[in-house]
């Protein structure tokens, strides 16, 4: 392969993995008796619980966000998580993941990588 199109192809490929892992949002699903609750594991999503226990740290968070899907993260984020449940009930955490809209992961592309030379940057989304 000539050079010039080898370099092209590697930037397209790097370009498809930054938009794939963009789109990708990690959630955290909490579980306590016949209760549970979904949180998304961003600033945004944790940043608006009405009915928390304690304000989460959002500074703490791991760049893995599941790593946060903890019974500790699930506590704080719903005080009445556990009510209703019998005494020796657990919080079960479980994270997944989930893929957003195409205009979303556009959005996250172009806002988190300022500093990429994006090839027809001044596409209109
Ligand atoms: C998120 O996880 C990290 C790494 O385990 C931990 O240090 C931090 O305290 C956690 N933050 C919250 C808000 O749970």
């Amino acid at each position: 392969m000539p050079a010039g199109l080898h370099a092209a192809a590697v930037l397209a490929l790097l370009l498809v993995v930054a938009m794939v892992r963009a789109e990708i949002t990690s959630f955290c699903k909490c579980t306590c008796g016949p209760n549970s609750i979904i949180l998304e594991l961003t600033r945004e999503g944790l940043s608006n619980l009405p009915l928390a226990q304690e304000p989460i740290d959002l500074d703490s968070l791991s760049p893995i966000a599941c790593m946060n899907c903890t019974r500790a993260l699930c506590s704080k984020a719903n005080r009445d998580l556990c009510n209703d449940a019998g005494a020796n009930e657990e919080i079960t955490p479980l994270c997944f993941r989930k893929l957003l809209a195409l205009q979303h992961t556009m959005n996250a592309a172009m806002a988190s990588r300022p500093c990429v030379a994006l090839p027809g940057k001044d596409m209109p989304f």
